[in-house]
């Protein structure tokens, strides 16, 4: 019985994570419901006191019950509706100055009234809530879910009331050592529900998830899944696509599942034409409309081939992180300004660090031709040989690849980044791995490596390497780690005949401080690296593909350097103010130089 699996077991039997949760509905966006966006009463709970007793029992009396005072001597020692409020979506640091730096429990509640069409189920959605969450509806727990950047769901169907409704969410931030990500990170622990809610009404039996991609390697055959979720499982359904005159027929099995392969003339997407197709999957109860884009991914020895033809990856890293005001990204016009400047920049791919970003950002990437990497948050030194951090890790891949996988932009996953090398964390990530080829077929699988650094050699030889199928690999030359005017003398070493991707490099500027380029924190200096870095790029043996650290600044509570950090990571191209530092343009210039 693989490593793999026996941590699978062990955990299962013994964890005190929570239970599996139900399986996504795919496209949540795409169906029938209520959102429950706008603002929420809250509770900020940090002895966690509406949990647990003065003995730290978890209590029957907890604020999830929402209790009310009936008479004047009545002891009841909160009160929702008179407590002060919080927008959802949104994270709590940066909607309140006394919370910026708050890392604890909040409890969240909305009333709503619902009328539910009878025959019909309803489900509540969440996008994600960092970093634990249990959730109740009418003071019934209804789950519980852990990882702050994957989205979860609940048939509430039986739990719901005609009418007036209350659902209450105790979310917790609390950095944890067994947490995925762990203890340190080099991004700020944005607290709450940080994405949108909402309630999805569904016909007794509906298409509860689907995958629909080209078939690898192939530019003609559609291959993919029906999942249906009800009591009459066995159906026909059809597959059309009408741009492309495509109308499949398709029949589930006795558990409602379908798998089909089937030729289509389809244009291909790509950042130069990002073509997406109205795919409308119609079941007998149940119609789900999506827009989808088709193209290929694959390696050709250190090759990187979309629809088979070589491409280089101009990319750049992104944080989750706002624009122009605090705190995470969570809008549409957020997403946008971020992929705007990208584009700005020159750039047909993007990393996406060090998480699931939302998924309106991954649809935004789909619509301007945008390619990306996606990540978990295996990231740095998480308790690789703890079974309970596994399951975790496993659930929050799961969930990350659930929601994302019909998305044409994303051509990369990644399990991990800058994890340090050792058979434990071996083990994990090629369990991971093999996940991932289990689930999805179609793309290919990174993380962000390590090198090693003898004199003036780099060697990219992490044995994780030979498990991808793209390398990433860190470095930060110039900064971290030997001169800027060292950079042109070192040579790189690289065995593996993948492709490879620096997944960072970079240097930290202040906006408006200029000076000398050897002077730290000047926009020279980390002009210069960037100038002398494209220069050594272009010499890495099979090199296909670049993402800078970072688009924009961004929080993070590692970085405490007055007047110059004040908490924010200066390594971006573009300040927290949206004002481009020389940088920029040089690398604009490059990626104007490798279109020509
Ligand atoms: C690391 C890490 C990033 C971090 C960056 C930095 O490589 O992956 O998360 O922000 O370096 O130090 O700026």
């Amino acid at each position: 019985m693989s490593f793999i699996i026996s941590i699978i077991l062990i955990t299962i039997l013994s964890s005190n994570l929570p239970a599996q949760n139900e399986p996504l509905i795919q496209n949540p966006d795409g169906r029938h419901g209520l959102s429950l966006d706008g603002a929420w009463q809250i509770i900020i709970d940090p002895y966690d006191n509406g949990y647990y007793d003065y003995r730290y029992q978890p209590r029957g009396d907890g604020y999830f019950l929402n209790q009310k005072s009936r008479s004047e001597s009545d002891l009841i020692e909160y009160d929702f509706d008179r407590s002060e409020t919080l927008n959802v979506p949104g994270d709590w640091n940066s909607q309140q100055v006394k919370l910026f730096l708050y890392e604890g429990t909040i409890w969240y509640k909305k009333d709503f009234q619902y009328h539910q069409q009878p025959g019909h189920r309803l489900f509540l959605y969440f996008g994600a809530a960092n970093y634990a969450a249990q959730v109740y509806l009418n003071s019934q727990k209804i789950g519980e879910h852990i990882g702050g950047f994957t989205p979860f769901n609940f048939e509430i169907t039986d739990r719901i009331m005609d009418g007036n409704n209350f659902l209450i969410v105790r979310v917790n931030d609390q950095r944890r050592r067994e947490g995925v990500p762990t203890l340190n990170t080099d991004w700020w622990n944005y607290g709450g529900l940080t994405r949108s809610v909402r309630l999805i009404e569904t016909p007794q039996t509906f298409i509860r998830d689907y995958f629909i991609q080209l078939k690898k390697n192939s530019r003609d055959t559609i291959q993919g899944w029906i999942q249906l979720d009800g009591n009459s499982l066995k159906q026909s359904l059809k597959v059309n696509i009408p741009a492309a005159g495509i109308s499949q027929k398709v029949v589930t099995n006795e558990q409602g599942y379908a798998e089909f392969t089937f030729k289509g003339k389809l244009e291909l997407w790509s950042p130069e034409n990002p073509k997406l197709y109205d795919v409308e999957i119609a079941a007998k109860s149940d119609t789900v409309l999506d827009r989808i884009g088709f193209r290929t991914i694959s390696c050709d020895g250190a090759k990187l081939l979309l629809n088979g033809s070589p491409i280089f990856l101009r990319g750049v890293s992104i944080h989750e992180q706002t624009p122009l005001r605090e705190g995470r990204a969570c809008t549409a016009a957020d997403d946008r300004r971020l992929l705007t400047w990208a584009k700005e920049l020159g750039c047909n791919f993007v990393r996406l660090a060090h998480y699931p970003h939302n998924e309106p950002m991954l649809r935004l990437a789909d619509e301007m031709g945008l390619m990306v990497w996606s990540e978990i948050p295996v990231y740095w030194t998480i308790l690789f040989d703890n079974p309970e951090v596994y399951q975790n890790a496993s659930r929050q891949l799961s969930e990350m690849l659930s929601r994302d996988k019909n998305r044409a932009a994303i051509i990369i996953w990644s399990v991990g980044n800058e994890t340090p090398r050792g058979d434990a964390r071996l083990e994990f990530l090629k369990g991971l791995i093999g996940q991932i080829r289990e689930y999805d077929p179609t793309r290919l699988i990174s993380a962000a490596t390590e090198l090693n650094y003898s004199d003036n050699t780099i060697m990219i030889n992490d044995p994780l390497s030979n498990y991808l199928d793209v390398i990433g690999a860190n470095e930060y030359l110039g900064w971290y780690v030997r001169k800027p005017e060292e950079i042109p003398l070192l040579a790189w070493k690289n065995t593996y005949a993948k492709p490879l991707i620096i997944s960072e490099f970079g240097a930290g500027a202040k906006f408006g401080y200029h000076g000398k380029p050897i002077t730290r924190w000047t926009e020279e200096y980390q002009n210069r690296v960037y100038e002398l870095q494209i220069e050594m790029l272009q010499k890495i043996p099979c090199l296909a593909g670049i993402t800078p650290w970072i688009l924009t600044d961004f929080r993070s509570p590692r970085r405490p350097l007055p007047e110059i950090q004040d908490f924010w990571n200066r390594k971006g191209l573009i300040s927290e103010k949206g004002e481009k530092k020389m940088a920029f343009y040089t690398l604009q210039k490059f990626y104007q130089q490798l279109q020509q």
